[in-house]
């Protein structure tokens, strides 16, 4: 803030303290006598008349306590423009105070997990739970609360994997996290929309869901050139670069026709972020068990 933010707000502020306590003492002063009298105010709506009587002393006292409280207040935590308060308070202090106090009830937990081998720990149940809950922080937004992911989420609870499914893997995907590339067109930028189709063709062909099977021939010589590099000769996929198997049915991006021409014509390029810095070494271990126990 600038200092004249810092001055317009502290000057609003105080302002209006002294001005309610300058209120109540000058209407205090005119107040003829503390007792209660028959006079009026002269006010007659309906044959009701207002009293001219003073305010209940409580009431006067709880006003003027109001008025130091607030003043006080302000002394004490931020308000004034820049100033700190004498307390040194601040949201983002209190926030990292109770982080502390957190991670000194619970660290020991996380301690106690990352100190179990992956595989035991993915069948402790009890482990297992606080698991679902970093997962559900964390992971559920993209991956699915379940971890059954959706389109260009993948399903975390089959046996497929894009990059291996092997405690080290999924160790890594976390701790690195993962960039998918599939290049447009493949190896070939100067194939044909009837290329792309023949693709497709040879594609469905490996589910039985190719109705042409002289294009999906012609799919298949096509694929060596500019797709088996990555995918492998056979269509298996490569995980070491997390190309998926195509020959499995089983889709990241959809296995319909359009998807698939889609996923040709555009590429695709799935990120899933590194969690280094988001979450401890150790929750990150957790996670890694967690994972291990949604696909058995
Ligand atoms: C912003 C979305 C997003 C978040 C959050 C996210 N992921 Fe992912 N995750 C992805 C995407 C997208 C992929 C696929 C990457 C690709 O296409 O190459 C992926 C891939 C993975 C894989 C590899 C799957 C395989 O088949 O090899 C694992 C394991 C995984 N995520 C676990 C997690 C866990 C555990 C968390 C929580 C700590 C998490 N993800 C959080 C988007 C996300
Ligand atoms: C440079 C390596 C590379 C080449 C070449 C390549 N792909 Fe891919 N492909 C990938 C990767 C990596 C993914 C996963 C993308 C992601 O995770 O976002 C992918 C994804 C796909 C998908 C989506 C699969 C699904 O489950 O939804 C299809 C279909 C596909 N490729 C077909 C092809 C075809 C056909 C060719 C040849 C024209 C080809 N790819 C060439 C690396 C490659």
């Amino acid at each position: 803030m600038t200092s004249f933010w810092s001055f317009w707000v502290s000057f609003i502020s105080l302002g209006s303290i002294f001005g309610c306590l300058w209120l109540i003492y000058v209407t205090r002063k005119s107040q003829t006598s503390d007792v209660e009298t028959e006079n009026t105010t002269g006010h007659n709506f309906d044959g009701i008349e207002e009293y001219d009587n003073p305010m209940p002393k409580w009431w006067l006292y709880m006003f003027i306590i109001t008025c130091f409280f607030g003043f006080a207040y302000y002394i004490i935590y931020p308000g004034l423009g820049n100033f700190k308060g004498v307390a040194d308070w601040t949201s983002t202090g209190q926030w990292e105070a109770e982080v502390a106090q957190a991670e000194e009830k619970y660290g020991h937990i996380f301690t106690e997990f990352a100190a179990t081998p992956l595989i035991e720990l993915s069948q402790d149940k009890n482990a297992m739970k606080v698991g679902q809950r970093l997962f559900a922080n964390n992971c559920a937004s993209c991956h699915g609360s379940a971890g059954r992911g959706s389109i260009g989420f993948p399903n975390l609870t089959d046996n497929d994997w894009l990059y291996g499914g092997d405690p080290e893997t999924i160790r890594t995907t976390l701790i690195n996290g993962r960039q998918g590339a599939m290049p447009v067109k493949g190896l070939n930028p100067s194939m044909s929309n009837g290329d792309v189709d023949d693709l497709a063709h040879y594609l469905l062909s490996f589910s039985g869901r190719s109705d042409d099977d002289t294009a999906a021939a012609r799919g298949a010589t096509m694929y060596q050139t500019a797709c088996a590099a990555c995918h492998g000769t056979d269509a298996k996929g490569m995980q070491a670069i997390g190309a998926p198997n195509l020959t499995d049915n089983v889709w990241l991006y959809g296995g319909t026709k359009k998807r698939i021409t889609h996923t040709l014509l555009y590429g695709r390029a799935g990120v899933m972020p590194s969690q280094t810095g988001k979450l401890s070494e150790e929750k990150i271990h957790l996670l890694t068990a967690y994972v291990m126990s949604l696909s058995k």
